[in-house]
């Protein structure tokens, strides 16, 4: 059992300071549904993401722009449902939040009130600062995320590593900072150059948690269905597969399938 584990009956934004301040790592994943969200927190994750990436691994979209406030807080009130110790932070979902900060406050109110969920993510620095203040003074506490973000595909054109370049880098740099003294409690940096993530890290008091960001930052997340090895297509560097459900579960099907054509299922215990 990790020290995390043994110590929090239940993770807090507070938690988490302490396991940075403590250098201990914070491990964070995916989930989208009670199952699945159940067997993540009985493992002793700190925080379950119920990712906007929902609309990818849930619904098959190519990205995660379609995915509405509606369906994330039915994501989210399903995980909520299933989870006893972890930190649930749910994401705004694109057009809910950029661009007028009442409406991004009126969103953070109904995933709180109607999911359950303890926080929210959302994309982006200075340009929604407004909105992340706002939000804040409503007691909602937020989650910032930089680097790739992938609500932004169209305007990026690609998945690659960003802030590879200076003037990215230092406009990185800026709005983390912003985005710490604003009073978000922690911060998300996808797909970024591992030194650069780093420096960000050790120059910031809230927790970082990377995603293709490297091992200098506070903590990791992964998209759990990646992890588990159920989506195939996906294979960037920084994904490590800790199972081939993809093939497993295949299997699992096709014996199911030949159990049931030849007869062979069910067999006289399992019937009434
Ligand atoms: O939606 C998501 O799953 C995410 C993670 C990749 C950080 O934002």
């Amino acid at each position: 059992m990790s020290a995390a584990k043994k110590k929090y009956k239940r993770i807090t934004t507070k938690s988490l300071f302490e396991m940075k301040a403590n250098g201990e790592k914070i491990a964070m994943l995916t989930a989208y549904d009670y199952t699945m969200a159940k067997i993540v927190d009985h493992a002793g994750i700190d925080i379950i993401l119920v990712g906007d990436s929902a609309s990818n691994v849930m619904a098959g979209y190519e990205t995660t722009l379609p995915i509405t406030l509606d369906q994330m807080i039915y994501h989210a009130s399903s995980v909520i449902r299933a989870i006893e110790r972890s930190l649930v932070v749910v994401d705004l979902p694109f057009g809910t939040y950029q661009g007028n900060s009442r409406n991004a406050l009126d969103s953070a109110i109904r995933i709180m009130k109607e999911s359950g969920g303890h926080a929210v993510k959302l994309e982006g620095g200075k340009e929604i600062g407004e909105s992340i203040s706002r939000i804040l003074t409503a007691g909602i506490p937020v989650m910032g995320h930089l680097g790739l973000t992938p609500q932004s595909i169209y305007k990026f054109g690609t998945y690659t590593v960003r802030a590879k370049e200076e003037e990215e880098a230092i406009k990185l740099k800026e709005d983390a900072k912003l985005l710490e003294e604003l009073g978000c409690f922690a911060l998300v940096l996808e797909k970024v150059p591992a030194k650069l993530a780093e420096e960000v890290a050790k120059s910031l008091s809230i927790p970082v948690i990377g995603i293709g960001a490297g091992g200098g930052v506070d903590g990791q997340v992964l998209v759990t269905h990646d992890m588990l090895g159920m989506t195939h297509e996906f294979s960037p560097r920084f994904l490590r597969r800790y199972l081939d459900l993809y093939v497993e579960m295949g299997d699992a099907f096709k014996r199911y399938i030949s159990d049931v054509k030849t007869r062979n299922f069910p067999n006289k215990d399992e019937q009434y």
